[in-house]
């Protein structure tokens, strides 16, 4: 081979290197199609806009309460997300950050109003994240002509309104078949049959990588794949309805009637519900105040309402060898934890105690600082970059290296041995589920972030990042004797 070829031919494998970066025949993206790429979110423009909650609040005053303080309504204020959005935007810029923000408050995206991070400037409306008008616009779902031919980064159309004889008028989506005075002049009703069921959610709760297309989070998928789906419970039926009507969605399959739905989102998040509370607390506001401290006990009743433990003891011969705890999701839609599982925490701190009282053995306690052991029992997922390294962050984390969830109605077993213990008479083992938002370190690096955007002093009276609170989700009790 001559020299010039060899030159040739090595630049042809640079050129396809180079170009390959996440090229792949299996996800094409049709640009034409979706407009504000990376996020999937489709906007059919009419002259009426969206509106503030604050104009729906007029005549829903009773919408308005319930969503004020939800996660919804922080999904753009959110400090931890502002921190992570303000990394985002420094390490991959504006062409990815436009899908976070997509899902976070897609008005802003498609009006053009939201083009960077922070939120100095922003309309109300757009400040108002997944606010009436983004959720009552919604007209279709592009779900199967995503890349992934899955409900993916916000795959929805959005169209706030219509032309009429009369002039361009709000179009509102809902549950009902409207009558005559629905909408008071206002606006226009529409029944849609999406807004009962999880599809409506999907284009949000599956967040996949921007260009990989691999699920980050896929809550509707693990849904859709389990008993709820087949049994017509939807997201609504938990999510947006009192912790006792919850429940019997969940125990006896009950579908909620019309008068029952809620709008809180009411989910896991209660350390944002914290957050909130701090700062309607800080500005005066006692209302939203006491609002938000009641989303923060109704998350930690469904976090306690979602799984259970098991302990059975295993015997080699007459000897103690092991200890079995099955982990069972009773509760959750999908898997537990979901979401955001390779940050999420939720783990397994075992105590065994001899006839004396004294601790002879414990797995999973946190230490002072707030950092759980390395030997923990954890369910949660590890990320992988692009070079099947370790990686956490949303726009580096291509794949899972680990993934330790639990199926809705399944159950996981944990081994601890307990052979090498010297007690020989009777032992007390205490095991309980464990769980919080986010490792320590990582809610001091994410909130540290956000200071650029947000002055955390002056909006939460933080000085410093609390350590975070951990709730038990479920606790189970055994006496045992070491000598079967
Ligand atoms: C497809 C819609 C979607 C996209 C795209 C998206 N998110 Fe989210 N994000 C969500 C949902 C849904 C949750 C709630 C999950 C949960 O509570 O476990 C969430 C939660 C979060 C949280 C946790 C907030 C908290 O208070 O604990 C952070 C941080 C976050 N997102 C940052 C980002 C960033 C940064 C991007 C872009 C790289 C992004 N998100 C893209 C839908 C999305
Ligand atoms: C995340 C999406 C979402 C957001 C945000 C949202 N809604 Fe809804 N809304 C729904 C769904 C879903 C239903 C249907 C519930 C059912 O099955 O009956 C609904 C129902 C309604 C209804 C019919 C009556 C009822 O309560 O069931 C009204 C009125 C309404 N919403 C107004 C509002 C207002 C006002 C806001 C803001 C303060 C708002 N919505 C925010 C999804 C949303
Ligand atoms: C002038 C009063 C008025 C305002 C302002 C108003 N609505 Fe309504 N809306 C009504 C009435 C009346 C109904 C009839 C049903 C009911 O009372 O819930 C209705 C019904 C609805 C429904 C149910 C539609 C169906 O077919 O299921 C939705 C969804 C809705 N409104 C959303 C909104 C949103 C979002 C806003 C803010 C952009 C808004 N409304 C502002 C008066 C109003
Ligand atoms: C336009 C996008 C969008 C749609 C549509 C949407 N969500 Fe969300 N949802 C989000 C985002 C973003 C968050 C997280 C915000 C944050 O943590 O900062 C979230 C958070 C939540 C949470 C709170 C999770 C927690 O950790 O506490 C629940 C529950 C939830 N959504 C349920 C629903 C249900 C039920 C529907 C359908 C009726 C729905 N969502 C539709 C974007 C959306
Ligand atoms: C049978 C009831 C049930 C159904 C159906 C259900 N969920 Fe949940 N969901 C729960 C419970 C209980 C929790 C709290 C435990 C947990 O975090 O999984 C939860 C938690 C969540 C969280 C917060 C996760 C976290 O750790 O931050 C999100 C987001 C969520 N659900 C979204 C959805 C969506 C979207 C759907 C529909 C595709 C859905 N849920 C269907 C019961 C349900």
């Amino acid at each position: 081979m001559n020299a010039l070829k060899r030159v040739v031919i090595g630049f042809f494998w640079l050129f396809c290197f180079v170009s390959s970066g996440f090229a792949s025949d299996v996800f094409t993206v049709d640009h034409e199609a979706f407009p504000y790429y990376p996020s999937l979110f489709n906007y059919q423009a009419s002259e009426t806009g969206f509106y503030a909650p604050d104009v729906c609040a007029g005549c829903h005053p009773q919408q308005f309460e319930e969503w004020s303080g939800s996660v919804h309504a922080l999904a753009l204020v959110d400090p931890i997300y502002q921190g992570e959005l303000l990394l985002a935007y420094k390490k991959a810029g504006h062409d990815v950050t436009r899908q976070c923000e997509g899902c976070h408050s897609a008005a802003g995206v498609v009006t053009g109003e939201l083009s960077k991070p922070g939120l100095e400037g922003l309309s109300p409306m757009t400040l108002a994240g997944v606010s009436c008008d983004v959720c009552h616009s919604v007209v279709g779902t592009t779900h199967w002509q995503t890349p992934s031919h899955e409900p993916e980064n916000g795959s929805l159309v959005l169209r706030p309104g219509v032309e009429t004889a009369d002039g361009s008028m709000p179009a509102k989506r809902g549950p009902f078949a409207p009558d005559e005075a629905c909408g008071m002049g206002f606006h226009q009703c529409e029944e849609s049959p999406l807004h009962k069921q999880a599809d409506l959610c999907a284009g949000c709760h599956q967040v996949y990588h921007y260009e990989a297309h691999f699920p980050l989070e896929a809550t509707y998928l693990e849904w859709k794949h389990g008993p709820y789906a087949q049994k017509g419970i939807h997201c609504q039926d938990c999510h947006m309805v009192e912790t006792e009507t919850f429940l019997s969605a969940a125990d006896d399959f009950r579908k909620p009637v019309s008068g029952e739905y809620r709008h809180y989102f009411n989910g896991a998040n209660y350390l944002l519900y914290f957050l909130a509370g701090e700062a309607a607390k800080k500005s005066g506001d006692t209302d939203l105040a006491a609002n938000v401290q009641k989303k923060y006990e109704m998350a930690i009743a469904r976090l306690q309402a979602a799984a259970q433990l098991e302990l059975t003891p295993l015997y080699r011969g007459s000897a103690l060898s092991e200890l079995k705890v099955r982990v069972k999701n009773v509760r959750a839609g999908h898997n537990l934890p979901t979401s955001l599982t390779n940050v999420r925490e939720m783990w397994l701190e075992l105590e065994v105690y001899d006839s004396q009282g004294a601790l002879v053995l414990s797995s999973g306690t946190l230490d002072a600082d707030g950092h759980l052991p390395k030997d923990v029992r954890r369910f949660n997922s590890d990320g992988m970059g692009d070079d099947f390294h370790f990686a956490i962050d949303p726009w580096a984390v291509t794949a899972f290296s680990r993934h330790e969830t639990i199926p809705p109605k399944g159950y996981k077993d944990v081994y601890y041995g307990l052979g090498g213990l010297s007690a020989t008479g009777p032992l007390r083992i205490e095991a309980r589920l464990r769980y919080r938002q986010a490792d320590q370190k990582m809610a001091e690096k994410l909130l540290g972030s956000a200071t650029k955007n947000i002055d955390l002093e002056k909006v939460y009276g933080l000085t410093e990042v609390p350590m975070l609170p951990v709730i038990d989700m479920a606790t189970a009790q055994l006496d045992i004797d070491a000598r079967n």
